[in-house]
């Protein structure tokens, strides 16, 4: 399975060719056009072999995703489409696998998308190795060391926003299983004379914008800056902002990194207060001052900003301004003192701000090693990644430039000796015959720059250490007279008079023929920079900074550690690491990265062929791909081969049972290719011309096709007979079905016609039986009807007889008794016509009475008294009977009604009864009366406190006692009174007080007179002469005067043995005092409801209104 998924997607699908190695027929113009196409089509990785060419696309691609990484990842380099992301895993797998130290070497000129790369790398393998909080870590430090150097080493100039103004080396080391263990940085050449001046339109470093605006207003105050750029000398103005980048994110971002490295909060602190006493060092200027000896001095025109400096720094003001005017020399133990112009003060300062940046950057290195240092002692792997500036051609080089190249140019030399190296060693490695390569090999231009006698630097460092006046000039001529006679070298002075007339170059420039170009160099400058000068008494001053970050950054400022030996050159140092660099490099396995810039507008989809061809030129591409075709341009697995190209001949297509290596040998022998064009490796087969390659693939296209219309005939071959069969099958399956269909129908068809064939049989069977049987029925009926028949006769025949006879006996009995009748009658005839009339009416009579009883037995009414019900008379002459009859009923109920009452209820009947006798159908109030039980006591003086005295005062029983109106006799208004009546007085009280008004004793009363009406008035007459009789007869009224009156006249009865005189009549006299007073009652009107009103009409008369 593995083996099928092989594929060398660098043949398939491709755009021109994907790797350069293939290209047919090999130029100039065929190169470009290839990158050029593939440009076009978003492909921006091309390869020469395993060489990674990169073209900036300026914008970003969908090609880094997390899903590209894993596309990538554990595949063979030649297995997809070229990446970066390729070169990245296989260098890593081979690092992990084959425990060989990698190198990735990413080289191009500026803006060429080198660090973007490096970072790509870098990304890659972090994301494909171990996994785990500490391995976490670990490749957090080392992605975060990125923006930190970042911010302090890169800057924007006219070709890149984010230009790396140092070459920056990393090795990142690995433990056995592949995981990061830590890293180390090196850094080169940091551009430090952009930190007092920067060319138009470009900035200083970046962390200065940064600082000015990122920076809190809090800490701007401590750093003693302000936030305006146009404040310092030192930030050029026309650039200050970059488009699409945000100053004060990215400081945020760095103080992140910074403290993810391991920068501890003071270091911080530290670090910036530096990068702020460079910014306020250059806003320290000058002014000229004539002293009498003549000599010129110098003095600070501001003081301000010195003491601000020297406060952030924590150096003695008076030092360092005593720095900025003397420059001190020592010579064989002697101190020469000597003032400075304003000039040379001007240049003290400038050195101080360019050398307290760049130590302060290297020390930003040193203390981001120490973090991430490897922590264990293991073994380590290695993959370094060197991400330099590339070759560079400005219209004025100058010292700078001339390293710069020089480290290329030694890089180029690298590049072509491992290339060379790596491919004999891989003929070595696979059998296979070396054969002499030619190449243009740069050692002699190398040679030209480093030779320890002759080289370039070697003179100029000469120059610098010589005696007497020393100037650029002196260096050229110098120069002039040693390398005159060098193929590479190009002056217009130089001994050779070759260039003599040359215009293009000036006196004071030298040119030399680069293996990527020719550079012409101004010698302006090189001797100052070389010695990269700064006066003694400036470190000393800053050694002597209480700020020990600025202290440790000056350790030649120490006076007890005088060195009177001059530093090395910067041409020397540059040189040193160079070389040590190089041979780092050798001892490690090769990648390489050739960036290249396809426009100077920083535009993407511009694809400037002339840009392109001088970058080809300059990086030796063509020379690339001619070293790596020289021998075998193409190379490959035998496997892969196999698989890629075993259809092409009849053994191998479609498989191979052999090993592949045969299987190749088999292929080719068939394919015929001749004997030269191919070596069988080791483990390889090498192709030595492209075309065979491009035959081969055309072979295999065509073949493909072939495959392809063999496939499709089989396949629809194949599909039709499926079909075939399946209908096959299926017909057999539905004639099966049908079949059994035919088959169960007609089977019920026989089984149904079998059935009614039965049936009809059974049924002419049953019939025949059945009928049978009728017929045996018939003549058990028939016998039966003729026995009934005769039977019958017999039976009617005995009838007749018996009923003859019968009638016979009947006749006999009846003549005998009409003989019978006939003989009582004529016996009985005489008695018979007086006596029975007589006998039948009274027998009538007495059944009808009879009946009568025995029915009214039946209907008689309840025993209640007071039931009106009577049955209806039934006969009239019966009439006085029934009434006699309802009466003795009555009578009789009436008794056993009163046999049922008790004492008590006796006393009441009896008073009812009285009550009837005395005022029935006499006063209209009576019939009211009649419902009402009489209470007598309706006040319960006994149980009211209020009468207790009352109470007290009759001791006797009470009959009655209720509230009664006393009219008065003036007015005939009414007042109330307690009416009490005792078994021998009637008493009169205060109805409020209980006090007793009068006693009067019964025998004192000799009337009591009312209305016939229904009112409730009454009089009490008294017997003249007694003594209640003094003040009148009462007039009285009361809701309850028939009981009152029965009471009084009862008790009087029973005491007195006197019946009581009740006149019943509507006038009548009373008795008010000496008069009487006639009390009238008439018919009033309905004024006041049913109450009836008294009134005195006059002296004689009393009116009643009664309604
Ligand atoms: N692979 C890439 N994809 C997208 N943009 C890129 C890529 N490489 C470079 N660039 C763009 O080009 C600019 C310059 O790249 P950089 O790597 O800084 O150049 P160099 O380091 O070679 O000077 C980057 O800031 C980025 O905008
Ligand atoms: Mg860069």
């Amino acid at each position: 399975m593995a083996k099928m998924e092989v594929k060398t997607s660098l043949l398939d699908d491709m755009i021109g060719v994907g790797d350069m190695v293939l290209l047919e027929p090999l130029n100039e113009d065929s190169f470009i056009n290839n990158l050029k196409k593939r440009f076009d089509h978003n492909e921006v990785y091309t390869y020469i072999g395993s060489v990674v060419i990169s073209i900036n696309p300026y914008r970003s691609l969908p090609i880094y995703t997390p899903e590209k990484v894993e596309e990538y990842r554990n595949r063979n380099f030649y297995e997809l489409s070229p990446h970066i992301f390729a070169l990245s895993d296989e260098a890593y797998r081979s690092l992990r696998d084959q425990d060989k130290d990698q190198c990735i070497l990413i080289t191009g000129e500026s803006g060429a998308g080198k660090t973007e790369a490096s970072k790509l790398v870098m990304s890659y393998v972090a994301a494909v190795c171990g996994k785990g909080a500490e391995v976490n870590q670990v490749k957090e430090q080392l992605l975060q060391s990125n923006p930190v150097l970042e911010a302090f080493g890169n800057a924007k100039t006219v070709r890149n926003d984010n230009s790396s103004r140092f070459g920056k080396y990393m090795d990142i080391e690995f433990d056995f299983k592949g995981d990061p263990l830590g890293g180390v940085i090196s850094n080169y050449l940091l551009e430090k004379s952009r930190v007092v001046k920067q060319p138009r339109g470009e900035r200083n470093f970046h962390i200065f914008y940064q600082i000015l605006s990122g920076a809190s207003e809090d800490f701007l105050c401590k750093l003693k800056l302000e936030r305006d750029f146009s404040r310092y000398n030192y930030l050029g103005l026309d650039s200050a902002k970059v488009n699409g980048v945000d100053d004060a994110a990215n400081f945020r971002t760095v103080r992140n990194a910074m403290q993810i490295v391991g920068f501890m909060d003071h270091e911080t602190q530290s670090v910036f207060e530096v990068v702020a006493a460079v910014l306020k060092l250059g806003n320290i200027e000058f002014k000229p001052e004539s002293r009498v000896n003549g000599l010129d001095e110098s003095k600070i025109k501001d003081k301000n900003e010195l003491k601000e400096i020297c406060e952030l720094t924590g150096i003695d003001q008076s030092v360092l301004e005593r720095a900025f005017s003397f420059r001190t020399v020592e010579a064989k133990q002697e101190k020469v003192s000597t003032t400075l112009n304003v000039a040379q003060a001007y240049y003290a300062r400038d050195a101080l701000a360019k050398n307290l940046y760049s130590r302060l950057f290297s020390w930003l290195v040193t203390r981001i090693n120490e973090s991430i240092k490897a922590q264990t002692k293991v073994r380590k792997k290695v993959m370094g990644v060197l991400d330099i500036y590339g070759f560079e051609i400005f219209e004025d080089n100058s010292f700078e430039q001339f390293i710069i190249n020089y480290c290329n140019e030694k890089l180029q030399q690298i590049f072509i000796e491992l290339t060379l190296k790596e491919e004999q060693e891989e003929y070595i490695r696979e059998g296979i015959e070396w054969t002499h390569i030619e190449y243009f090999n740069n050692a002699i231009i190398c040679d030209l720059i480093e030779n320890n006698q002759t080289g370039i630097l070697a003179m100029l460092d000469e120059e610098c250490l010589r005696p007497g006046t020393v100037t650029d000039d002196t260096f050229l001529e110098k120069l002039n007279q040693v390398c005159a006679t060098h193929q590479h070298f190009e002056s217009r002075m130089s001994k050779c008079s070759r260039f003599l007339n040359d215009t293009s170059l000036p006196h004071s420039c030298f040119r030399i023929q680069h293996y990527a170009g020719k550079v012409m160099y101004q010698v302006e400058g090189f001797v100052d920079k070389n010695n990269d000068l700064l006066y003694r008494d400036l470190s000393q001053a800053m050694w002597k900074a209480s700020h020990s970050l600025i202290k440790a950054l000056f350790p030649e400022g120490n006076p007890a550690k005088i060195n009177l030996k001059r530093p090395p050159t910067a041409g020397s140092q540059f040189k040193a690491s160079v070389a040590t660099l190089m041979k780092n490099l050798q001892t490690k396995n090769p990648n390489y990265i050739r960036c290249i810039k396809p426009n100077d507008k920083k535009a993407a989809h511009i694809f400037n062929d002339a840009l392109v061809c001088h970058q080809i030129r300059y990086l030796g591409l063509l020379e690339n791909v001619r070293v790596r075709r020289a021998g075998y341009a193409f190379r490959q697995a035998y496997e892969p081969c196999l698989e890629r190209y075993k259809m092409l001949c009849k053994q191998t297509w479609p498989h191979w049972r052999g090993p592949a290596r045969a299987g190749v040998e088999v292929l080719f022998n068939e394919l015929e290719i001749p004997e030269e064009e191919f070596s069988f490796g080791r483990s390889k087969i090498f192709i030595r011309n492209p075309r065979t390659l491009f035959k081969l693939e055309d072979l295999r296209k065509q073949r493909l096709e072939d495959l392809a219309t063999l496939i499709e005939k089989i396949y629809r071959g194949w599909k039709c007979r499926t079909r075939f069969l399946l209908m096959k099958k299926s017909q057999i399956v539905i004639a099966s079905w049908y079949r059994r269909y035919a088959q169960q129908k007609k089977y019920q068809k026989i089984k149904s016609s079998a059935i009614i064939v039965q049936s009809y049989i059974r049924g002419w069977k049953a019939r025949k039986l059945l009928r049978e049987l009728k017929h045996q029925k018939r003549c058990n009926e028939a016998a039966t009807v003729i026995a009934a028949y005769w039977h019958g006769t017999q039976a009617r025949r005995e009838l007749k007889r018996l009923k003859e006879e019968a009638r016979r006996k009947h006749a006999v009995a009846v003549i005998w008794a009409y003989w019978l009748g006939l003989k009582v009658r004529r016996e009985y005839r005489k008695f018979f016509r007086a006596n029975a009339g007589r006998k039948i009416y009274e027998f009538t009579l007495q059944r009808l009475m009879q009946k009568y009883f025995l029915e009214m037995k039946n209907k008689m009414p309840s025993l209640s008294p007071i039931d009106k019900n009577w049955p209806a008379r039934p006969y009239l002459f019966l009439d006085s009977t029934h009434k006699e009859l309802k009466r003795i009923f009555h009578l009789w109920r009436c008794k056993k009604y009163r046999g049922q009452f008790t004492d008590q209820q006796k006393l009441i009947y009896e008073e009812k009864l009285e009550a009837s006798e005395l005022f029935k159908d006499k006063k209209a109030l009576y019939p009211a009366s009649v419902g009402q039980p009489f209470q007598g006591a309706y006040l319960e003086i006994s149980k009211n406190p209020k009468y207790k005295k009352l109470k007290d005062a009759v001791d006797e029983k009470i009959i009655i006692a209720e509230v009664v109106n006393k009219i008065n006799r003036a007015n005939g208004k009414a007042t109330s009174r307690i009416f009490l009546l005792t078994k021998n007085n009637v008493l009169l009280a205060d109805q409020k007080s209980g006090n007793i008004k009068s006693e009067v004793p019964l025998g004192d009363v000799t009337k009591v007179s009312m209305s016939s009406q229904n009112d409730g008035f009454f009089a009490v007459h008294l017997k003249e002469g007694s003594e209640a009789a003094g003040k009148g007869d009462f007039l009285l009224s009361s809701d309850h005067l028939i009981e009152m009156a029965t009471k009084l006249y009862r008790t009087t009865l029973s005491q007195t043995k006197q019946k009581l005189n009740i006149e019943i009549s509507d006038e009548f006299l009373v008795q008010f005092r000496q008069d009487k007073v006639c009390v009238k009652f008439i018919q009033g009107s309905q004024k006041n409801g049913n109450i009836p009103t008294c009134k005195r009409k006059n002296n004689r008369l009393l009116e009643v209104a009664v309604p």
